[in-house]
């Protein structure tokens, strides 16, 4: 039981390493923190199993470091460090949630027994099933993030939902986590140890479609040497995920809705009925209600399908998820290249801020991915966020710590390439009409399209 992370937070570096040296003796695993700022940051991360915190700390203080770890993950548990004269405010920590305190000094054996009591509890709950449920993260839900009411109220749905049969339909513009969402209702399914099947269905044109669904026999059509299942078998007693569902052909759609009713199938070319339970969830960017009365829904397929509606909230309208997600995918991705940054300067969080996202999380991830792996520097600082973000910063505050000059040669740039960028995509990449519309000879054209690397395959 001794591998379970303890976060321990005080200001004073002393009480940290002993703190540490006593735990790790016995072999648990320490992660100390003498900036209570970044307490939250970390434990988002590396989410411990106990934190241990001073009460009182320059910056902030032990309660509210106690509310955000309850807010984060209401099973962690939390200790309090408290000096000896201020027993009381460790009783009003307790009221608020605390697991116990230890008043200062205090003896390795104190240090000890305490979080090892504290522990053998936690243990204690995680065996039961139905009190674990109870505790569930409400900051976080498997590898879904977000402290937003509006992505909140997502968990809460699939926390609801999960163990029914119903299906799913998931709205949500690009990027927004249908396809995570989608997962995390599954793995906390009855159905978790059966197959997740997720089937594409833009990438796969009408027949392609129809034989990896339904399978074929042997000879069914010409290449079918071999018989081979459908993923509707596949996906017996387990998940069936139809991507972007709004994009399937009538046809498919009408073969889909009979075996849902149904619940049995014949392989192409075949004759037995086979047997299928599965579940689905299926995923849509356009509006279905709109695709039905232009008649290229079938409706009762969307009654089937949308037993429950679940919207996935554009990043835009949950801003305050920017700078917690941001945090996540940097750790993360810092962790994958080994490279030691610590953070984002708060100039660039402003930036990331006030981006509207069109590309949602996805776009967050990428934007992240790529200024950790360009950085030069331990923060993440605006001229590591790629141009169009800046551009949308309001009149280009991001530049006001540079000397003018660089400040101003930064703005041109960032102009010149959207500029080019517009004028090459509105002339479909045709050089000469894109010249003669910018009043410039094509030489120029070739040349600042060097410099910013624009593609003409745009
Ligand atoms: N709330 C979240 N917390 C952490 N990561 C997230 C969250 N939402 C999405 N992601 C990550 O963002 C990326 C995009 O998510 P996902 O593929 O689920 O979106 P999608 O809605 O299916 O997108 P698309 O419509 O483009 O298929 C994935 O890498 C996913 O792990
Ligand atoms: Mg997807």
């Amino acid at each position: 039981m001794n591998n379970k992370k303890i976060l321990i937070i005080d200001d004073e570096k002393d009480m940290l390493e002993n703190c540490a040296r006593i735990l790790e003796r016995n072999h648990f695993t320490c992660i100390t923190i003498d900036d209570p700022l970044e307490a939250l940051g970390i434990a988002t991360v590396e989410r411990p199993s106990l934190v241990l915190t001073d009460l009182k700390m320059p910056r902030k203080g032990g309660m509210e470091i106690l509310q955000e770890m309850k807010a984060l993950d209401s099973s962690i548990i939390v200790i309090v460090f408290t000096a000896f004269a201020s027993v009381q405010s460790a009783v009003v920590a307790m009221k608020e949630g605390a697991f116990d305190f230890i008043a200062k000094p205090f003896s390795a054996d104190q240090l000890l027994i305490t979080v090892e009591r504290a522990l053998n509890h936690r243990q204690l709950e995680e065996d039961n099933v139905n009190l674990r449920t109870q505790i569930e993260s409400t900051y976080g839900f498997d590898k879904i993030i977000g402290s937003s009411p509006a992505i909140q109220n997502v968990f809460r749905i699939i926390k609801k939902i999960a163990k029914t049969d119903a299906n799913i339909l998931i709205y949500g513009e690009s990027g927004t986590g249908k396809e995570l969402t989608a997962r995390s209702i599954h793995i906390n399914s009855n159905r978790k140890d059966k197959a997740f099947i997720p089937v594409d269905c833009i990438a796969l044109s009408e027949n392609l479609l129809e034989s990896e669904l339904f399978g074929h026999e042997k000879g069914a059509f010409t290449g079918a040497y071999v018989a081979k299942p459908g993923l509707f078998e596949l996906a017996h007693q387990g998940t069936f995920f139809l991507d972007e569902v709004g994009k399937m052909t009538l046809t498919i759609q009408a073969k889909l809705l009979r075996v849902l009713q149904e619940r049995q199938f014949r392989r192409v070319g075949g004759s037995d009925l086979i047997d299928v339970d599965f579940r689905v969830i299926s995923t849509t960017n356009i509006d279905l209600n709109k695709a039905i009365s232009d008649d290229v829904f079938i409706e009762d397929l969307f009654w089937r399908l949308n037993v429950i509606t679940i919207e996935m909230p554009p990043l835009r309208e949950r801003k305050e998820d920017v700078e917690l997600l941001a945090k996540h995918f940097l750790h993360e991705f810092a962790n994958r290249n080994k490279k030691d940054i610590k953070g984002i300067s708060g100039d660039a969080m402003e930036i990331l801020q006030g981006y509207h996202w069109p590309g949602n999380i996805r776009e967050l991830q990428n934007v992240i991915e790529r200024a950790t792996s360009l950085t030069d520097n331990h923060h993440i600082v605006p001229m590591d966020l790629e141009e169009h973000l800046l551009e949308g910063s309001e009149s280009g505050r991001y530049v006001k710590n540079l000397p003018f000059k660089a400040a101003k040669r930064k703005w041109l740039d960032s102009f010149e390439k959207k500029y080019f960028l517009d004028l090459l995509r509105e002339a479909n990449g045709n050089i000469s009409n894109a010249a003669k519309k910018a009043g410039i000879d094509r030489k120029t054209i070739y040349r600042i399209m060097k410099k910013h690397s624009l593609d003409l395959t745009l």
